[in-house]
């Protein structure tokens, strides 16, 4: 009786407590929360979600017509603020970067107990640890650097388009490839192997768990991390045998690709790589446990992770616009025979600014689908205000680059239809480059842009010189049109292939 007591005064302790701390915090701000859709108790906008047949990008721009530029959603308890135009996402995530450049908590994603993809640095914290990450990735691949990598990427595309001719209707695979070997190529040293690259499938083996542990709230987990002590053969503990299975494939992936390098070196036989750089650089031996060490080796698989699969998706998605526009194809292949004559399959990086045409379709292929519609979630470090609303700190923050790229006071009428002449307008006032809002914002934009925008560049010019892109064809040998349809997950791919059929120009 007497301990009942105690816990009695203790709790009625900390109910006055809440309460007081909820009357100040509320004097603190007298502004509103943003408006959204209402949502049920406790579970909150879960249902609104869950009913929903749209992918989630288009879910949230067709809110954004209902409740403006800045809504909120809350699920669980779980407070997440979306922003719709691009007046909110560059005013908060890039001229207050300082205050919104955290990250919400990915339990699934980086617990030790679940998946800990401890070298997952596009999900860390907002601290001195991602600061030492982001730094040395930027080493590697800031601008002035790129020129050492075009000849990798010159190689690779060579080969992408000797592949392109001997097997066309693989033309995915061929696509996978050549965005993983340039980044194994310029990461670790590594040449890719024609055929069952080893490790091009861990890359493929661990992209599942990445694209939904990564996908924050895709697990129960995320909301309610106690969940995590469930143990894996009680009711709905399935999760954790999903996560240990994939703490698996990530810890392959953090580790074969570096224990080759560390072969190799020993060999005498590494090329020049970021691993190799960033070794000489900080003076360490591979194997030494250091701290350096396994910076540079999260950097790495990173970047390998993080920069395929987005490549080949943009390229794919590319294709896909092609197929569907043969006039466009026809325009842009003029182009570039006025520009360089009928050596097409030899322009090179120093040709790009000849091409406005192409450079169009390159910026529509950004726009139409980016490949990373919701980009990655941010976190509000501190209370803060916005066009009359409250943000408190601790909210996710999601910038729906959708539909600031649909915008039509920004790329004019018919945003969903693929039209490069957007981008041909000429005058001072064209619309914004889509990659302002692909690559992300603030202290979090994208490091790998600079590759990537190379690799996208001289695949798309170089495909549009050789081949033409036809639509697939059925059974019966008719065209069909193909479907635009894509997967919902932290890369949105275009939904399977056939998207269109690649063939040499005759
Ligand atoms: C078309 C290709 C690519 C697209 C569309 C893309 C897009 C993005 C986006 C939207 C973000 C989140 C930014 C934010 O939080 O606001 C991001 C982060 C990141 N990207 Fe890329 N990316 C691409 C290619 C690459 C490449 C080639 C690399 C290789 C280095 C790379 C490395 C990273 C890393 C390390 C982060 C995490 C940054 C951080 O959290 O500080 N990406 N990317
Ligand atoms: C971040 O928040 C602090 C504290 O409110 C404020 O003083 C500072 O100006 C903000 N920084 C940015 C870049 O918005």
């Amino acid at each position: 009786m007497a301990s009942f007591n105690v816990s009695f005064q203790v709790l009625a302790g900390v109910f006055t407590f809440l309460a007081l701390c909820s009357l100040l915090g509320r004097r603190r701000h007298i502004l509103p929360l943003p408006p959204g859709p209402r949502g049920l108790p406790l579970i909150g906008n879960m249902w609104d979600i869950a009913r929903s047949q749209d992918l989630s990008w288009i879910r949230y721009w067709k809110w954004a017509q209902v409740y403006g530029d800045i809504f909120q959603l809350r699920i669980l308890g779980h407070r997440t603020i979306v922003l719709n135009s691009r007046e909110a996402m560059t005013t908060l995530l890039e001229k207050r970067s300082y205050n919104y450049s955290d990250r919400p908590d990915m339990h699934m994603f980086l617990d030790k107990q679940l998946v800990g993809t401890e070298w997952g640095f596009f999900t860390f914290r907002h601290n001195d640890w991602w600061r030492l990450h982001r730094r040395t990735v930027h080493q590697r691949f800031q601008p002035r650097v790129m020129p050492e990598y075009y000849n990798i990427q010159r190689t690779a595309a060579e080969s992408l388009m000797g592949k392109l001719a001997a097997s066309p209707a693989n033309f995915f695979d061929h696509i996978n490839n050549y965005a993983g070997s340039i980044l194994l190529k310029i990461t670790y040293g590594y040449t890719l192997q024609e055929k069952d690259d080893p490790y091009m499938c861990l890359v493929l083996g661990a992209m599942e768990g990445i694209d939904k542990s990564g996908s924050h709230g895709f697990f129960w987990v995320d909301y309610f991390p106690f969940l995590k002590y469930v143990p894996a053969w009680f009711p709905g503990g399935g999760f954790k045998i999903k996560a240990r299975e994939w703490k698996e494939a990530n810890s392959r992936l953090k580790n074969e690709p570096w224990n080759w390098v560390k072969r190799a070196i020993e060999e005498g036989s590494a090329e020049p790589s970021f691993c190799i750089r960033l070794i000489e650089r900080s003076s360490i031996t591979p194997g030494d446990n250091s701290v350096m060490e396994d910076v540079i080796k999260n950097c790495a698989a990173n970047a390998f992770v993080a920069g395929a699969e987005t490549t080949a998706a943009t390229l794919c998605c590319f294709i896909l616009a092609m197929s569907l526009h043969p006039e466009l194809q026809i325009r842009a292949q003029t182009e570039i025979d006025s520009v360089v004559g009928p050596l097409g399959g030899t322009l090179d990086f120093s040709d790009r600014d000849k091409l406005p045409f192409v450079n169009a379709l390159i910026a529509e292929t950004l726009r139409w689908h980016p490949v990373a519609p919701l980009g990655v979630a941010h976190r509000a470090l501190i209370d803060d205000e916005y066009a009359g609303y409250f943000i408190p700190a601790g909210t996710t923050i999601i910038a729906n680059a959708w539909t600031a790229l649909h915008d039509e006071k920004l790329y004019g009428p018919d945003p969903t239809a693929f039209n490069p002449y957007r981008f041909m307008m000429g005058g001072r006032e064209g619309p914004p480059n889509p990659e302002l809002f692909a690559f992300g914002f603030g202290r979090r934009i994208c490091p790998g842009r600079y590759l990537a925008m190379n690799s996208i560049y001289l695949a798309v010019s170089r495909l549009i010189a050789t081949f033409t892109i036809a639509r697939p064809l059925d059974d019966a040998g008719n065209e069909i049109t193909p479907e635009i349809a894509f997967a919902d997950g932290v890369v949105r791919y275009t939904k399977l292939p056939p998207h269109g059929r690649v063939h040499k120009k005759n």
